[in-house]
């Protein structure tokens, strides 16, 4: 199609030192699981074995609970401020100088083209660490009180779609404000944490400030449930998301709860069309659509629809996908064989329904979990493609007459993460923005992130913000003005 064949360009392996088992990182160390159960991490462009990562139960929770319960009372939160800071500012630094080594093994682990995990996921990780190095010692001014106390010891759960990048948003906050964590990462996507515990020993962080512990489901129902968690912040899917507030419902513990999406990309009749499609591709071919901001539902006003698709498909032709450690693919592997069979289901409901699907021509690799970019036009609202998370490369295509029936289109979901609007007019943006009900708004963009930005959603997206200086009000107490 291009005419241009792109030369391989494969990034090495070599730096990323990948040891062939991991056990838990608890009270500042490496400790075996108590059961000496553990699981294998695949590569899923491959099928490769990894590593073997430790399977973290009941009792190993409880130990690591127990570890950063004592580091929250004896060390970190008696700690001046400014030196927490120095310690952020440290584990920043270093997540810097290792950058490479971070990509690479992020890349490997989960699937994702080593170009983002170079130039968004492993920078931004960092970014959230300088920002709240920042904060740790300026809390006082931050709005939230004349002297906000941290919450106490807070359990994590993060998914496997950016794995470093959701632990950052997790313990840089967590940290700053002067609690302790145990976190789980998912069960796909250990690695990147583990080596995150390396990088706070490296760090001389105290012993116990941060504790990682890999398992799946039933581990992190563990660490929800231990009954000296004082809040728990998860990402994740909406239906794990409502049991853990089902589960937390008659405890004093809080929760912050990032969830599903199914984020509106509005392009009206003024838009500059050829910036518009690269942002659609950006929204929902980014990190292969395992997205929860992902702009997967596209609604164009009618009079451009055509142009917008034809434009759309030709540039769908040139997304490179296979090799997720080629610097020049586009679109990597699905994270898991689960995934796939998931977005399968999810799609083919789509054909069911009367929706038509169309691809490029795209070759995929054997091995390996592949979906090539998809779109689905004839979409209406009641077909199941336009309501449920897919968390793929699949794109649903509806099409509006009037601004008021966009926004009404747009708002006809559960979810509420983030919407996109596309518009030349700046009245016209402002006035989508006002009317749509969704915590993250872009307007002549897409899938933007900064630190200094609170994110979150409405509705069944979640509870709660991250980020910002709303981000950090979720890890402190006492947020009311003291009187005296
Ligand atoms: P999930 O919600 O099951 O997994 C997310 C994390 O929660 C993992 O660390 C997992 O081990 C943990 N977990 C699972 N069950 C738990 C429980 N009962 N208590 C505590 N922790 C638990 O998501 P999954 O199954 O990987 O993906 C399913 C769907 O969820 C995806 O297709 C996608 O639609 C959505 N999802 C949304 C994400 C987002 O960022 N909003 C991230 C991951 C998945
Ligand atoms: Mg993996």
């Amino acid at each position: 199609m291009s005419g241009f064949e792109y030369a391989s360009a494969p990034e090495s392996k070599a730096i990323a030192n990948i040891a062939t088992s991991y056990g838990l990182f608890i009270g500042g160390k490496f400790v075996e699981p108590k059961n000496g159960k553990g699981f294998n991490t695949i590569n899923p462009a491959t099928e490769e074995i990894l590593s073997k990562v430790g399977y973290a139960d009941k009792l190993d929770i409880d130990l690591a609970v127990k570890s950063a319960r004592t580091a929250f009372t004896k060390v970190w939160s008696k700690m001046p401020a400014k030196e927490r800071g120095k310690y952020l500012y440290r584990i920043a630094r270093i997540l810097q100088e290792r950058a490479r080594e971070f990509a690479v093994v992020e890349t490997l682990d989960n699937g994702k083209p080593i170009r983002e995990s170079r130039d968004t996921d492993i920078p931004l990780a960092a970014a959230h660490f300088f920002y709240h190095a920042g904060w740790a010692d300026k809390l006082d001014y931050a709005g939230l009180g004349s002297k906000p106390k941290p919450v106490g010891v807070v359990g994590q759960i993060i998914p496997w779609n950016f794995p470093l990048l959701m632990l950052a948003w997790k313990i840089a906050p967590a940290l700053a404000a002067g609690n302790t964590v145990v976190l789980k990462p998912a069960e796909t996507t250990p690695l990147t944490a583990l080596l995150f515990a390396q990088v706070c020993q490296q760090a001389g962080l105290p012993d116990g400030v941060v504790n990682i512990v890999t398992g799946d489901g039933i581990t992190g129902a563990a660490l929800v449930n231990h009954s000296d968690i004082n809040k728990i912040a998860f990402t994740g899917s909406t239906e794990v998301g409502k049991a853990i507030a089902r589960s937390i419902s008659n405890t004093k513990k809080s929760a912050t709860l990032e969830l599903g999406g199914k984020a509106a990309n509005l392009v009206f009749d003024d838009a500059a069309i050829d910036e518009a499609i690269e942002g659609i591709v950006n929204g929902i071919f980014f990190n292969q659509g395992h997205v929860c901001c992902a702009g997967s539902r596209l609604l164009v006003q009618e009079n451009v629809a055509d142009e917008v698709l034809e434009k759309l498909k030709k540039r769908m032709s040139l997304i490179r996908v296979g090799d997720p450690m080629d610097k020049n693919t586009d679109l990597g592997a699905i994270n898991s064989a689960e995934q796939l069979k998931r977005i399968h289901d999810i799609s083919n409901t789509g054909d069911a329904e009367g929706a038509n699907r169309w691809s490029p021509e795209c070759k995929l690799p054997s091995k390996g979990y592949w979906y090539p970019p998809t779109i689905f036009t004839g979409v209406s609202q009641s077909h199941r493609i336009a309501r449920d998370e897919i968390f793929g490369p699949v794109l649903s295509v509806l099409t509006f007459r009037t601004p008021a029936e966009g926004i009404e289109k747009a708002n006809n979901t559960m979810y509420g993460l983030s919407a996109g609007v596309w518009s030349d007019k700046g009245s016209k943006i402002l006035w989508a923005a006002k009317q749509l009900k969704a915590g993250v708004i872009w307007s002549n963009t897409f899938n933007k992130f900064d630190p200094a930005s609170p994110f979150g959603g409405y509705k069944e997206s979640g509870w709660g913000r991250e980020g910002g200086r709303h981000g950090l009000a979720g890890y402190l107490t006492s947020q009311v003005k003291e009187s005296k």
